[in-house]
């Protein structure tokens, strides 16, 4: 577990949807789910050879962190020693701390025999699967610096397993451990990039204030969590060495993992640097990583803790799960599932979608399906907003529990980066291609202004034929409210701000035959001429406002200043937000002043690593 404060929390749920995550070719979505045990049948099943396809220089490294409990250590050791290495070499490294120095201690004496007591026992520790090294430090270090010294990867193929003291481990650990390397860091097709490892520990603790009960569901085995599990973690080389890197610099600027609505943020700020976790778990929010996790029922696990007292607890509180050993093995543990199957849960253990890139009409189709029923949907056009926009907008979203939003816009490394972090997007290059709309006329940024506007017609169109109302907004508008214009069902179809890229399309029969008949082809029709003149009065609002009148539709047009106010970079002065619904600002508006005006008005929510600076749960 990642800290002082244990939380006793039941298991259940799920439902499904899984997205292929990472792979720019595979299309495919979930494959059909087989039940015929219900109890113990895995969905998609593979069995894995733990000594197939796997680098020579695949090196297992234990680190036994331990201090002052000579029975810990040595129960720990003794079940270490006692697991089913398959053949390989792995190697043993015991990282001793000292006990600190204290003036006018009495007990000097007892800690220094207690220290040569473990001492001789490591020594005399019999290690035959590989290289055993002990280090005894001079003094008191800490549990922080025991584990971020315990490791420096030296290649992509080195993985450490950490070790506290009062953990004991199922001799059956190294195979489950090895399976899940093999299947998921180097099978191509099931890595991804954002796991940091796999941890032995039962997910028992949900860190985000307010967030759900950890619940799943008795077909879940394997799952990913954002959440350390410091009772038996395996790391992975490349995201520990990016912590490490990450820590380094944030320590040397002074910067506190503080996350605000993260319970251990509290414990940070009780103990502070005696403990790491809320250093990597500021770490892994920031960069949207996830940990490997299984379900064995039952309360079981590969490792536990003994929660021996000492820097966690004052005294002794027995073990937190049940070891699972072969005798109680009522499944195969060595099978696996590809990634694309597995479910993804954020701080909140709320499930998140990583990979939803949408490049097609078939994979907008899934898309729509991941969306909640019976909401507005807001699609949001980000081009020529900056990353930080986008992602401050995002952190608001978070804010307000609005889940129903697709952004689009021109490929990139961050569009893609979104995707990977759960947010869905669309690629508008290669969907207008894929509608066969590519054959535009103009030329440089009018092209990629009509893309989107192409790209926007013909989602609207997706989302009216499904029944969702759709909001489109563009990322230079941030929403304070998800309740736009009062107008839970505004009686017109279709609605327009008079001078901002503001929209909204309901989704009634009467829209969808306006919408469905030939209607993107009309636009493409009356924006690609428009494009090649360059013309100002190329907006995706100015087009089908036009084409909607011809149509004779009914159109409600607003004025932006009821609901909105705009910024400016000049200062706010006296003036607030009142009950404003929408903050919004001219595109060409330098990112120094759109962040100062927002901050004015508290709504900046991003660190410079632009990460929220907070985890909100709601309850789902
Ligand atoms: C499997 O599920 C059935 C009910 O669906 C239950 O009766 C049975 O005890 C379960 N088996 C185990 C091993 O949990
Ligand atoms: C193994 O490590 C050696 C030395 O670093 C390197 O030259 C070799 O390419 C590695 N092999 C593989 C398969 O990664
Ligand atoms: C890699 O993973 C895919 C998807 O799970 C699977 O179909 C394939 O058999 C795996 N390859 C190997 C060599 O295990």
């Amino acid at each position: 577990m990642v800290g002082p404060k244990r939380h006793f929390l039941p298991i259940i749920l799920i439902t499904l949807a899984a997205f292929i995550f990472y792979t720019y070719h595979n299309t495919s979505l979930p494959s059909s789910i087989i039940d015929s045990n219900p109890n113990f049948t895995l969905r998609n099943p593979i069995q894995i050879n733990p000594n197939s396809i796997i680098s020579p220089n695949f090196t297992f490294l234990i680190k036994v962190l331990a201090f002052n409990r000579f029975d810990s250590v040595s129960r720990c050791l003794r079940s270490l020693a006692a697991a089913d290495y398959l053949g390989d070499r792995v190697h043993l490294h015991i990282y001793i701390d000292h006990f600190a120095f204290l003036t006018d201690d009495d007990s000097v004496d007892s800690k220094l025999s207690e220290s040569r007591r473990i001492l001789e026992f490591v020594d005399g520790f019999d290690w035959k699967f590989g290289e055993k090294v002990v280090l005894y430090r001079t003094g008191n270090v800490g549990l922080q610096a025991q584990w971020l010294e315990a490791w420096w990867p030296s290649s992509d193929d080195e993985f450490a397993f950490v070790v506290e003291d009062d953990l004991e481990v199922s001799s059956l650990y190294y195979e489950f451990v090895k399976t899940v390397i093999v299947n998921f860091y180097y099978n191509a097709s099931n890595y991804s990039p954002s796991i940091f490892g796999v941890t032995l520990q039962r997910a028992r603790f949900v860190p985000g204030k307010h967030g759900n009960k950890l619940q799943l569901d008795d077909q879940t085995r394997l799952f990913l969590y954002q959440l350390v599990g410091t009772w038996g973690q395996i790391l992975f080389p490349k995201p520990w060495k990016e912590f490490r890197l990450w820590y380094d610099k944030n320590k040397a600027k002074g910067n506190k993992p503080f996350l605000e609505g993260m319970v251990t943020t509290g414990w940070y700020k009780k103990i502070g640097e005696k403990i790491w976790t809320p250093w990597f778990i500021k770490f892994i929010q920031s960069h949207g990583y996830f940990n490997i996790y299984a379900n064995f029922l039952h309360e079981r696990a590969l490792s536990v803790s003994h929660r021996d007292a000492g820097v966690n607890y004052g005294k002794t509180a027995g073990p937190d799960s049940q070891l699972l050993e072969e005798r109680s093995l009522d499944f195969n543990i060595l099978e696996m599932q590809p990634l694309s199957s597995l479910k993804w849960f954020d701080f909140c253990f709320r499930e998140v979608r990583p990979g939803r890139y949408v490049r097609n009409v078939e994979e907008l189709g899934a898309l729509l399906h991941s969306l909640q029923k019976r909401d507005s949907i807001f699609l949001i056009n980000l081009l020529g907003v900056s990353d930080a926009v986008v992602r401050n907008l995002l952190c608001h979203f978070e804010r307000l529990n609005i889940r129903n939003y697709i952004l689009m816009g021109p490929p990139s490394d961050s569009l893609f980066d979104l995707a990977r972090r759960g947010h869905p997007v669309i690629n508008v290059d290669q969907f207008v291609s894929s509608i066969g709309m590519n054959k535009l006329t103009s030329q440089g940024s009018s092209l990629e202004t009509i893309k989107g506007i192409v790209a926007k017609a013909y989602v609207i169109k997706k989302f009216i034929e499904n029944k969702y109302n759709t909001w489109v907004l563009h990322g230079s508008m941030l929403l304070t409210s998800d309740v736009l214009l009062e107008s839970g069902d505004p009686k017109d179809d279709f609605c327009v701000a008079n001078n901002l890229e503001l929209f909204y399309a309901k989704s009634s029969p009467s829209s969808e035959k306006i919408w469905t008949n030939g209607f993107v082809s009309k636009v493409v029709a009356m924006a690609d001429p428009l494009g090649r003149k360059d013309s100002t009065t190329l907006s995706f609002v100015y087009i089908v406002t036009k084409l909607l009148e011809q149509n004779g539709a009914s159109i409600r047009r607003v004025d932006e200043t009821s609901f909105g106010m705009k910024i400016g970079s000049s200062g706010l002065g006296k003036s607030s937000l009142g009950d404003k619904k929408l903050v919004y600002w001219s595109t060409e508006m330098e990112l120094n002043s759109i962040q100062k005006r927002l901050e004015e008005l508290n709504l900046w929510s991003i660190d410079s690593e632009l990460s929220c600076t907070a985890v909100i749960c709601h309850k789902s």
